[in-house]
């Protein structure tokens, strides 16, 4: 029985990887955006405009405590998920927490498209992205290497994961 809480920034791939993970490894998935959107009945952007941000890390450490209850699962965090509260140490302490690592450049390409519904970018554009991508990483991967294990993003082999966390668990 285990629960794994996949990390990373925002673009890392974190729930394509859990979804497959999850398949793999024949547990639940839960995109924890999704979860709160679904127990808020609000988009996160709608969250963002209405509440603000502090709004949603509260709602964000909610969804994330009432997930703790659940067994045999993969978790895909939003970027700030680890950042906020004590949720880093709730994941260590409770599953295994994996770090998707995955270089500025690469975020950056990848969240170019993909800015809309991500509220603390979506106005931003490439040079500011950027900028903005390189500060907050720097910030950030502090907390995302208290992560058990991680792993690169790019290329990221699914099949090697799932064997690996099968040997390093036993699941
Ligand atoms: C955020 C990442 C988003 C979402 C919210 C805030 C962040 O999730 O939780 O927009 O602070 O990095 P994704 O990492 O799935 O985009």
């Amino acid at each position: 029985m285990a629960k794994f809480f996949l990390i990373g920034y925002m673009g890392s791939g974190k729930s394509t990887v859990g979804e497959k993970l999850a398949a793999k490894l024949n547990y639940d998935f839960f995109d924890l955006d999704k979860l709160i959107e679904s127990d808020y009945k609000q988009t996160i952007p709608e969250i963002f405009s209405t509440k603000g941000e502090k709004e949603f890390r509260a709602m964000e450490h909610n969804t994330l405590k009432r997930l703790l209850e659940k067994d045999n699962i993969v978790v895909a965090c939003g970027g700030g998920t680890p950042c906020y509260y004590n949720n880093m140490e709730l994941m260590n302490n409770n599953g295994v927490t994996v770090y998707i690592k995955m270089s500025v450049d690469s975020l950056v390409n990848r969240l170019i498209n993909a800015k809309d519904k991500r509220p603390l970018i979506e106005n931003k554009t490439e040079p500011e992205l950027r900028i903005f991508v390189n500060r907050q990483l720097e910030k950030r991967e502090d907390i995302y290497h208290q992560a058990q294990y991680t792993v690169k993003g790019k290329d990221l082999n699914i099949n090697e994961l799932a064997l690996f966390v099968k040997e390093q668990v036993g699941v």
